[in-house]
This record gives structure tokens, sequence and C-alpha cells, in this order.
């Protein structure tokens, strides 16, 4: 049987991992320096800014696997009552593909740094735009349960049970 809430771990983790990957979004360019001397051929440099980034990204990694053991072994509450088939699936759609983000975009991260890809580089920027949609959609749809509906869905990421 599906759990009420969600368990302190895992509201620790959504807010926690939520946090770092802003802190990469926002502070893209801590890795700019690391990049440029790849890029030219001049070989990986180990700057603060380069090790934070890996950093993060390699915790977003490792505990997007927890995260994902949690959701299966103890599982998670069902979604509120009242929401039609359609809702039910863009939902399921919308965390999957946030979840896909949450190991994708630290995978292609990973191997665009190890085998200086540039094509890789690439495709992780693409990240970016990525991860900027889905969240403005997912806030959008937690903003619109807590005025429109009312169903107290943020209180889920808030309160365990
Ligand atoms: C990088 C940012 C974020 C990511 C990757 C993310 C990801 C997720 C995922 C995957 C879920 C599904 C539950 C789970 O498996 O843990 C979820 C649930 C939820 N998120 Fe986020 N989230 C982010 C930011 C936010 C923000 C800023 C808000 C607040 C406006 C928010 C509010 C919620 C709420 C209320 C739920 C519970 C949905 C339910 O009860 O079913 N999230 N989030
Ligand atoms: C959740 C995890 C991560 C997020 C959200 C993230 C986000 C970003 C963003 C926003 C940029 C700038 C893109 C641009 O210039 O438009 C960037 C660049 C870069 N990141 Fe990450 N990153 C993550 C993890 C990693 C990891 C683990 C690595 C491994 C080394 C990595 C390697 C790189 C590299 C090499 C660049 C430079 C690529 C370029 O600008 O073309 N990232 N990242």
């Amino acid at each position: 049987m599906a759990p009420k809430g969600y368990s302190r771990g895992q509201i620790a983790l959504h807010w926690g991992m939520a946090g770092l990957i802003a802190v990469n979004l926002i502070f893209e360019d801590w890795i700019e320096a690391g990049w440029e001397s790849v890029e030219e051929g001049l070989g990986p440099i180990y700057d603060a800014g380069t090790l934070a980034h890996m950093a993060v990204g390699v915790a977003v990694l490792a505990l997007v696997a927890l995260r994902l053991v949690l959701r299966f072994g103890r599982g998670v509450p069902d979604l509120p009552a009242g929401m039609g088939g359609r809702e039910r699936l863009a939902a399921h759609a919308g965390h999957a593909a946030l979840y896909a983000l949450m190991i994708g975009v630290p995978v292609v991260g990973l191997m665009a740094w190890f085998l200086a890809s540039e094509d890789l580089a690439e495709l992780h920027e693409l990240g970016k735009p990525a991860f900027l949609v889905l969240i403005g959609l997912h806030v959008a749809a937690a903003v619109w349960h807590q005025v429109v509906r009312r169903d107290g869905l943020m209180d889920r990421m808030r309160r365990p049970g």
C-alpha cells in the first residue's frame, strides 16, 4: 500500500537536491575556465570552480540513486484524489522527466569532461533550458494545486507523513 506522505528523508532529498541543481544552474560559469582549457587541448585544470561544479553534479547523481531506492522501496503517496486521468499522466510524465534530467545531465557532463567531447558538452548545455522549462512547469503545477485546487499539495513536501 502507498504511504500516506513523503518521509522526512524524501522531503530532505527533494529540497536539498533542488538547491544543488539550482547552484549549478545559477553558477554555471564556475566550470568555464576548466572547460576552456580542455577545449583548447591544454588538458583539464581542476580549479576551485571546476571542482565545485563537479562535486555538486556528482552529489546530485549519488542522491538521485538514493531517492529512487526510497521511491521504489518505501514508495510515494498517491497523487491527490480528484485529479483526472490526464492530470495524473502529466504529473507522472513531469516527475519522470525531472528524474531523467537529474540522471542524464550529470552523466553527460562527466562524459563530456573525461572524453573531452564538444558534442557531449553541447548536449550537456541543453540540460539548462530543459531543466528550466520543467522546473517552471513543476512550480506552476504546485502553485495551481495550492491556489486553485487548495488540496494541500505543498504540505506534502513540507511535513513528513
Ligand atoms: C530542481 C528543482 C526540483 C526538482 C528536480 C523537483 C523534482 C520533484 C520530483 C521528481 C517530485 C516527485 C516526488 C519524488 O519522487 O520525490 C517532486 C514533488 C514535488 N515538488 Fe518538486 N522539484 C523541484 C523543485 C520544486 C519547487 C521549487 C517546488 C515548490 C514550488 C516543488 C514542489 C513540489 C511538491 C509540492 C511536490 C509533491 C508532489 C506530490 O505530492 O505528489 N518542487 N519534485
Ligand atoms: C545536476 C548537475 C549539473 C547541472 C545542473 C549542470 C549545469 C551546467 C550548466 C548550466 C552549464 C553551462 C551551460 C552553458 O554554457 O550554456 C554547465 C557547463 C558544464 N558542465 Fe555542468 N552541470 C551539472 C553537472 C556536471 C558534472 C557532474 C560535470 C562533470 C565534469 C559537468 C561538466 C560540465 C562542463 C564540462 C561544462 C562546460 C560545457 C560548456 O559550457 O560547453 N556538469 N553545466
